[in-house]
C-alpha cells in the first residue's frame, strides 16, 4: 500500500452550486473506490471554503485576536472533514471512523485505515501546511496540493490579467512568489507560505492542481503527468 496525502480546499465542497456539488462528491467516492482497489491509501486534509470565510466574518464582529479568530477556522475545517468523511463511509471502503486532531494521530490512523480525514489543527497556518506536515509524518514523498486554480501563476491572476500559469518550478522559486509571512486568519493564496516553508524543511515535493477535475487528482496520485504546477525540492 502506498500513501498519498491531499489538501482539499475548502471551496471545492461549494455548497453554493448545488448540481455541480452533488456531482463532485459522485466522483470523489467513485475515485476513493477505484483508488483503494489500486492499493492506495489517502490521507485527505479538508479546507474551510465557505463556513471558514463565514465564521469568521461573523466572529470579527466580537473579538480580533488572529488566534481565536484561527480556533473558529479550524472548527469550520472539521466541519468540511465530518462531512467528506460522513460521505465516504458510505462507499464501504475503509474509512477512519475518527478526526484526528494532530498530523502524529492521523498518521498513525493511516497504519489501520486506507482513508484518513482530518481539517485543521492549530492556530498560524491553513489546512495547506496541515497537509504537508502529514506528509512529513508519514514519510510520504509529495503532497497534492488541490485547489480551485489551474496552477501556481507568476502573479496573483485575481489581480493581475497577464498572470502567467507555471507548470514546474522548484520549493524556493515558490516561496519567492507566496512569501514567508504567514496568512491572516480566513486569508487565501495559491499555496499557504507555512506550508510552502515546512515543504523546504521536510523536503516533501508539490503537486498544486484544480481539485474541480478529480481527474487530475488522480493522474497525479497514480503518479501519471498532470495538468497543474509540479514543485520539486530542488
Ligand atoms: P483553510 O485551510 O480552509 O484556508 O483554513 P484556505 O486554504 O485559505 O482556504 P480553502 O478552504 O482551502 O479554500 C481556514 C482558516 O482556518 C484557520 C485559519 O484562520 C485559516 O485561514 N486554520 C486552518 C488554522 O488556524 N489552522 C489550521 O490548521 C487550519
Amino acid at each position: 500500500m502506498t500513501t498519498h496525502i491531499i489538501a482539499l480546499g475548502g471551496s471545492l465542497l461549494r455548497p453554493e452550486e448545488a448540481e455541480q456539488r452533488t456531482q463532485w462528491f459522485g466522483q470523489l467516492r467513485q475515485l476513493a473506490v477505484h483508488l483503494e482497489g489500486n492499493g492506495r491509501r489517502l490521507g485527505i486534509v479538508v479546507g474551510g471554503g465557505l463556513p471558514a470565510r463565514e465564521g469568521i466574518t461573523l466572529a470579527r464582529q466580537s473579538f480580533s485576536e488572529p488566534y481565536r479568530l484561527d480556533t473558529v477556522g479550524i472548527a469550520a475545517t472539521r466541519l468540511n472533514a465530518t462531512i467528506l468523511q460522513q460521505s465516504l463511509l458510505d462507499t464501504g471502503c475503509n474509512v477512519c471512523p475518527i478526526i484526528p486532531n494532530s498530523t502524529e494521530e492521523a498518521a498513525d490512523l493511516l497504519t489501520e485505515h486506507n482513508f484518513v480525514i482530518m481539517g485543521g489543527t492549530s492556530p498560524g497556518h491553513t489546512t495547506d501546511a496541515v497537509a504537508v506536515a502529514l506528509a512529513r509524518d508519514c514519510g510520504a514523498p509529495h503532497c497534492v496540493i488541490a485547489t480551485n486554480v489551474t496552477h501556481v501563476h507568476d502573479s496573483d491572476p485575481r489581480l493581475n490579467d497577464d498572470a502567467k500559469p507555471i507548470e514546474e518550478m522548484t520549493l524556493t522559486e515558490l516561496a519567492r512568489i507566496t512569501g514567508t509571512e504567514p496568512l491572516e486568519p480566513g486569508e487565501s493564496a495559491a499555496v499557504d507560505p507555512v506550508a510552502v516553508k515546512w515543504a523546504i524543511e521536510a523536503n516533501v515535493k508539490l503537486a498544486v492542481l484544480d481539485g474541480r477535475n478529480l481527474s487530475l487528482l488522480e493522474d497525479a496520485i497514480e503518479g501519471r503527468p498532470f495538468v497543474g504546477t509540479l514543485v520539486r525540492t530542488e
